[in-house]
Parts: C-alpha cells; structure tokens; sequence
C-alpha cells in the first residue's frame, strides 16, 4: 500500500513525540546523585556521541543524488570539525560537560555499554550500514539528533524547540557545571535549527514512495531500542520508574534539547 508524503511526515513526527523518557525529568531536576552522573554521559559518548559523525558519513557513502550528499557532507562537515560554527568537533566538545564537572574523562576511552545500549548501538549499526541511505539519513538525522519537538521545525503552529538561557541548564543549577563548559549546547543553538531543516529537507523531498514504509519501522526500531537503553542508564543511574505519572508524559521537559538530553 502506497504511504503518501503527507503520512510518512506524520509517522516520522509520532515516532519523535515518542522520544520521551519518563527518567528525563529526574536527570534535569537533578535527581541523579553526583557520583553516578558518568554513568549517563560515559554511555551516551559510547552509543553515538563520539562516532555520530560517522554514522551520517554512512548516509552519505551510500547515497546517489548529490543534492542530499551535500546536505549530509555540511551536517558531517560541521559534527567533524566544527568548522563551520562550533570551532572544534562536536564530539569533543561534548566532552566539556563532564570535564567541567571534574570527571575522569580518560574513562570516556573505555567504556563499557549497558546491555540495552550495546542493544541500541547494535540497531543504530544496522540501520546506518546496508539498509540503504534512506534508513541510514533517517535514524542519523532525524531519530539521534532530532528531539520531540520536531514538530515545530516544520510547522509553524507546533511547540517549539525551547532554548532557555544557558544559566538555568541543569548541570549548571544542580551539578555547578560553570557555563563556559556548555560549549557543545551553545554550539547546538546556532546549528540546530539548519541540520533539522536539512534533515526534513531530505526525507520530504527525496524518500521514494516505496522505501517510506521501511524508513517508518527503522525509525520505530531505533525509538524501542533507545526507550530501553535510557531505562539500563536510569537504573545505573539509581532511579526508579515513579508510580503515577504526575507530569504531562509528552515532551521532556524544557532541556529535552540540551546535551543533558536524549539528542544529538
Ligand atoms: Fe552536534
């Protein structure tokens, strides 16, 4: 059965709103003890952080309409080496966060995933290496750096993507991070909106009718992968599910887009 543009843009859209994890309000009201917080960023590094620069080359290399790869190459460019905004690489700069709060940053050289989290690398691995560059441009682009307000980068009415000042980021308010090590998040706020554009760009103009239905069940895979994943690190993280939901479960919170948060 043929999926229209219309309803492959509204299943990518349902498929983000679900990039919500109920432990998210406990990591941003700094619930997570001090001591357990590596735990979140050592297996964030490790699952798509530090290679997801790579994981978009993969999108590229495989991808034969030049319009796209030049989209891929500015966003791979930019994750690469910060040469166009960031000043460094992104990965390294995400490094700031737990460097600013005086962690053993040599442990980012050895981590060992959570068995949900190799899980999850394991499906980011398969979707980005011969699925075809649809799947590959989807999970990269869309489903690790896009949010749940995904939305609104495409329609004027939705919620917004919220950006609050960088004072009231929660490692800033519940850890002391000092502001200057938010240099990734601040690097974020000024590419963020173009690479969500870029990424709709592509899956609007160039998805092909029959691949859509194949992109839709990727997309699906990599947000049970990464629901799973976000419960092993909020276990090893020392939390525990609430009983009742006492908070809108939609979006994540305001910091649902900062690097505290289930995003690129
Ligand atoms: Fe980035």
């Amino acid at each position: 059965m043929a999926m229209h543009q219309e309803d492959f843009v509204e299943r990518l859209l349902q498929v983000m709103e679900g990039k919500s994890h109920w432990a998210w309000p406990l990591f941003t009201s700094g619930q997570v003890s001090r001591e357990l917080l590596h735990v979140h960023f050592e297996q964030e590094y490790e699952t798509y952080v530090r290679d997801f620069p790579v994981l978009v080359a993969r999108a590229y290399v495989q991808c034969p309409i030049a319009e796209v790869r030049r989209e891929l190459a500015e966003n791979i460019y930019e994750e690469e080496t910060g040469g166009l905004i960031a000043g460094r690489p992104h990965p390294e700069l995400f490094l700031e966060y737990p460097r600013g709060l005086n962690m053993d940053v040599s442990r980012f050289e050895r981590v060992e995933l959570l068995p949900a989290a190799r899980r999850y690398r394991a499906v980011l691995d398969q979707a980005t290496q011969g699925s075809g560059w649809e799947i590959a441009a989807a999970v990269s682009t869309l489903f690790i750096e896009g949010t749940p307000y995904e939305r609104g980068e495409i329609d004027q009415t939705a919620p917004r993507r919220p950006a609050p000042p960088l004072e009231q980021h929660p490692l800033v308010v519940h850890y002391g991070l000092p502001v200057e090590h938010l240099a990734l998040t601040k690097a974020h706020r000024q590419v963020e909106g173009e690479h969500r554009a870029a990424a709709w760009r592509i899956l609007v103009k160039h998805v092909g009718e029959p691949v859509r239905p194949r992109v839709v069940e990727a997309m699906q895979s990599a947000l049970e992968a990464w629901l799973a994943y976000r419960d092993d690190v909020a276990a090893a993280c020392g939390l525990t599910r609430p009983r009742t939901r006492s908070s809108p479960p939609r979006a994540s919170g305001v910091w649902s887009n900062s690097s505290l948060r289930p995003g690129k």
